[in-house]
Formats: structure tokens, sequence, C-alpha cells
């Protein structure tokens, strides 16, 4: 069964559409612009057929051409930006989308003299609405090879950098401004990203009344519906794994039919050492009726032998649905709740023309559940917005503002095969990395911070003896959005206590070491 289309927003109230090209950052856009309280949905144009643009965009106050893989010689896209253009639209185009939209109005793109990726230098040559209150140079987060080279006539450039003769444009066309840059000030390391935005929603006017309440309302109403179409005699599965997404979608839906919901919590044994029983704790609390599964035994029988990061994730999923169908039937249930938000659907692939990074195993193949009705009350919400509803809807605040730990657990923190020592080595690893980050305070500031056994092997000195042992690596990232990450600067003497307690606490490791590295290149998990 399909469900009833967009939560949060029929198409009527939403102020900007972002049309996804494929990038990877494309969601963020939509993200910031909701941070300034304009709600923006994201629209892959690979799902959107030309002629339903006019009603997609139809109560819209400005459309975000966003970034992405193609290249403006593709000619794929010259046909929804011309219509955009010629129904007046006020557009913002953004690396590839400030191509295109420069390339449809007659405009040059090239081979960039100097492709820009990462931080890049700008030099902006006059002021205009778009630019209000920025400094003329900024630092700015670039990635591309094409650039324009020459604006289309007419168009005003307002920035340069030496990898783009025309970074920023303007072009007025019939009452209605055409901005484009080559940049992406949705990238947290742009400076003035969110300032160019606000300048942005100002010009166009959009309404800033996506608030906290409404996100409520929205969400409330949609399940509200959702639930409507489930037989009132059918009980309704949540999937819950102790994290807070799942938590905040069966609390929504405990809210409408407390009495017929039953929270499905399969024990994969890949928790973090305690992470469940704080689930477990604060679900009484909310009076969420729990059915725990425990299933740790299967899962690390199906992972024996398993090396590849990407077959572990599967096994771990097929194995996962297949319990959950199980329960799924022996209750006889007419839907299921699932905790999917936005970004699980975008970095799974799910956007044609944005690449497949890793498969999340919460987000649901359709055809494994078939018919049933799956309520996914914020699959268009983001993290934030999720977390500001689990505080209004009482949940415990450990669960609300807990580190996101991924659907795989400890199995993607093993690197290589799981076997249950290695768990166990990880587990006790991560526990001491999180309790000398907590006691520190340090906590608030990271977006993540865990242990993983590698795969090498070291010598060390433990006691009078050579010792030969593992190599645990330890990931601590500030990040805004988990699409870019840096490694924290801790004080070293914090390090140096966590090195020294790993060694000391777990007998078979004899070496730690800290994980440099940015996202992008890496990852956030090693696998
Ligand atoms: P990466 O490693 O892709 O991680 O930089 C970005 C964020 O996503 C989390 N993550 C996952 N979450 N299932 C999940 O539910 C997964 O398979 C998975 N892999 C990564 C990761 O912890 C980080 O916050």
């Amino acid at each position: 069964m399909e469900d009833q289309g967009l939560s949060c927003g029929s198409l009527d109230n939403v102020e900007v559409i972002v049309l996804d090209f494929g990038g990877q950052y494309a969601h963020l856009i939509a993200r910031r612009l909701r941070e300034l309280g304009v709600l923006a949905l994201h629209v892959p144009v690979d799902k959107l057929r030309p002629e339903d643009l006019d009603m997609v965009i139809s109560g819209a106050k400005g459309v975000v051409l966003s970034g992405g893989p193609s290249s403006v010689w593709e000619k794929k896209h010259d046909r929804i930006v011309s219509i955009l253009i010629r129904r007046k639209t006020n557009l913002l185009g953004i690396c590839y989308g400030h191509q295109l939209l420069a390339h449809v109005l007659g405009g040059r793109v090239d081979k960039s003299p100097k492709p820009e990726f990462g931080p890049t230098r700008i030099r902006i040559v006059e002021k205009n609405q778009l630019l209000e209150d920025i400094p003329s140079i900024i630092n700015v987060w670039m990635s591309h090879n094409d650039a324009v080279v020459e604006p289309p006539k007419g168009a005003k450039v307002f920035a340069v950098s030496e990898g783009s003769p025309v970074a920023a444009m303007k072009y007025e066309y019939n009452g209605v401004f055409l901005y484009g840059v080559q940049w992406h000030p949705e990238v947290v390391h742009s400076e003035f990203g969110m300032k160019l935005f606000e300048n942005w929603i100002k010009s166009i006017n959009a309404t800033r009344s996506w608030t906290p309440n409404i996100i409520y309302k929205c969400v409330l109403d949609y399940t509200m519906k959702q639930v409507s179409l489930i037989d009132n005699d059918k009980k309704i599965v949540a999937a819950i794994s102790g994290g807070i997404d799942s938590s905040v979608a069966a609390a929504i839906v405990s809210k409408i039919a407390s009495d017929r919901l039953i929270g499905v919590l399969i024990d994969h044994g890949l928790h973090p050492e305690g992470e469940l029983e704080n689930a477990l704790r604060a679900y009484k609390k909310l009076g969420l009726v729990i059915d725990l599964v425990d299933a740790s035994e299967e899962f690390l029988n199906a992972l024996r032998g398993v090396n590849d990061a990407e077959e572990k994730r599967r096994i771990i999923s097929e194995l996962y649905f297949k319990i959950l169908k199980e329960k799924i039937y022996d209750y006889n249930a007419g839907a299921l709740v699932q905790g999917t938000i936005y970004p699980d659907l975008i970095e799974s692939g799910f956007v044609p023309g944005s690449a497949r990074i890793k498969s999340h195993h919460n987000v649901i193949s359709r055809e494994l559940l078939g018919d049933l009705l799956i309520v996914e009350p914020l699959k268009w919400l983001y993290k934030d917005e999720v977390r500001r509803l689990g505080e209004m809807l009482g949940l415990d605040m450990k669960l609300v503002y807990k580190k996101p730990v991924p659907g795989p657990g400890l199995a993607v923190r093993v690197e290589g095969e799981v076997t249950r020592e290695k768990l166990e080595i990880v587990r006790k690893a991560d526990y001491i990395v999180r309790g000398i980050i907590e006691k520190y305070g340090l906590d608030r500031d990271l977006w993540q911070y865990f242990a993983v056994l590698t795969r090498s092997m070291a010598t060390g000195v433990k006691g009078d003896n050579r010792a030969y042992g593992y190599v645990i690596a330890v990931r601590i990232v500030e990040s805004k959005d988990a699409m870019t990450a840096r490694p924290a600067r801790l004080p070293w003497e914090v390090l140096e206590e966590i090195a020294l307690e790993i060694t000391s606490r777990i007998d078979r490791v004899v070496r730690v070491v800290y994980d440099i590295t940015s996202k992008p290149p890496a990852t956030i998990e090693w696998e």
C-alpha cells in the first residue's frame, strides 16, 4: 500500500522547492532553509516529469537548482530550466545549477581554468542584495571541474575566484531575479553560507513559519491519516532500534493508537554497551509496549566468515527483516512503523542520480514487506527536527541527544569478520572512549566518538613480555550534518588517557591510534 504523499506540508504551503540534480549536498540546501524557518522541499529531478513541474512548484516563492554530477553539455536539464525561467520563477542556481542557468541564458560553460575542490577564496566584485553584509573576500567550499567562463549577455558578475571567472551572477528577467553561485553555501565550510540564504529568502519574500509547533502538528496530522487506513482490530508493529528516529516515530504513533502499538526491538547483539538497557528504560517511561527479541546468536552465526563491509550490512539487514517479518506475521499486524528520516533515503541511493554510498539498513525495501502499510512519520524530516519532536513528545533527553549509532551497530566498527571476541573488545574500547569524553564534558560539541577494532595487529610490551595484539582506532569527529566532518582537536592528555585506559583494561589490545582524517575523503565510520 502506498502512503498518502508528502508529510509535513502539502505542496500548497511549501515556500521553496529545491530541485535536486543528484548532488551529494543537495538535501542540505533544504535543511539550511528550514533552519531559517522556511519550509523547503527537496524534489529529485529524475523523478519529476517536465509536465508536472508547474504543479510541483505552483505555490513556491522560489526554486533552488542544486549541484549535481551532470555537465551542461549533456543538455539533460535545459528544458526544465527554460520552463522555470519562462514562468518567471525566482531562481538560485548552485554549482551545476549555476552553470545550467548560465548555459540556458546564453552564457558559456567550459572546463574551468583551474578546477576547484575544497576551500577556495572568492572575491566579491560588486555588492547586491544576495551578498548584503558579506565581506568582499571570503572562503567558500567549491567542487567543480567545469565553470561559467562567459556570463550570459545582460548578466551581472559579482564574484570571481581563480577557477571561476563567473563565481556568482545575477540576471534580471521580467521582474524576477535569477541568481547563480558556483560555490556551495549549504556546506558549513562555506563562510557566510547561511547569510547568503537569508538574503535570498528575504529577496523572494519567503515566509519563515516552519516552527517546531508546526512540525509537530504536520507530523501528527500525517500520522493520523496513515493510522486511519489501518483496520481498527489490527495491531501496529513499530520497528525500534533504541535510537532516536525509530523511538520518535513510535512515540508519535503511540499518541494516536497506543493500545494497538507494539514496539519490536530486535537485539542483534551489536549494540554498544548499555544502549539497549537505556532505551528500554526510556520506553518504559513512555508507556510503550516492547517485544524484545534476543537474536544475537543468530546474527553472530550469520556473520561468521564474512569480511566484506557491504556484505555484512546486507546480511544484517536481511536477517533483521526476516525476523521482523515473522513478528509482523505473528501479530497479524496491519502496519509497520519505521523511523526512516530524509537523509537515510538520500544516502541509500534512493534519489536517482546521487551516488550510492552505503546501504543503510533502516531503509526498508518495499518488496520485502509486500502490501503492508508502512508508516514513516519522519521521512521528510531532518535529524534536528526529529530531535525537537522527541523533546516535545517527552522522550528521555539522553535518548534524544544520543550520538548516532549505525543500524548494523558494532558490526561496522569491527573491520572484517565479526567474532564474539572482537565484539567484546570493541564494545569495551567504545565504552572507555565514551566514558572519558563524557567525563570531561566534551560530548556536547562532538558529532560522534567511538572505537574501531582494526584489521591490524601490532607488537607491544605488556608487563615484561612482548605482546602481539589488536590495534584500536579512535574516531572522534565534529560535524553538523554528517555530510562533512573533521577530526576533533582534543587535548592531548585526553587522547593519551584513552590510549592508556584501553591498553591497560583490554588485554588483547596493544596499540591505539587516532584517526585524523576528515570527511571527505574518509567517511565517518570505517566500514
Ligand atoms: P559515514 O560513515 O557514511 O556516516 O560518513 C555518516 C553517518 O551515518 C551513520 N551511518 C549509518 N547509519 N546505518 C545507519 O543507520 C548505516 O549503515 C550507517 N553507516 C553510517 C554514521 O554513524 C554517521 O553518523
